[in-house]
């Protein structure tokens, strides 16, 4: 998920992340190893544990 501008993104942990581009993506599978943002792996999962 992609999204734009100056954010705070609080994850499941209640921890804050700002965001620090003009876009920035958001991890939706879980398997990210920078999550809250997405670090790509999703790519290479297979398709039943996709967002
Ligand atoms: S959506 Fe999780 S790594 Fe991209």
């Amino acid at each position: 998920m992609l999204v734009r501008g100056r954010l705070v993104v609080e994850d499941d942990q209640g921890v804050r992340h700002t965001t620090h581009r003009p876009v920035s993506a958001i991890c939706r599978c879980s398997r990210s190893a920078t999550l809250p943002w997405c670090d790509g792996t999703h790519k290479v999962l297979p398709a039943r544990l996709r967002p």
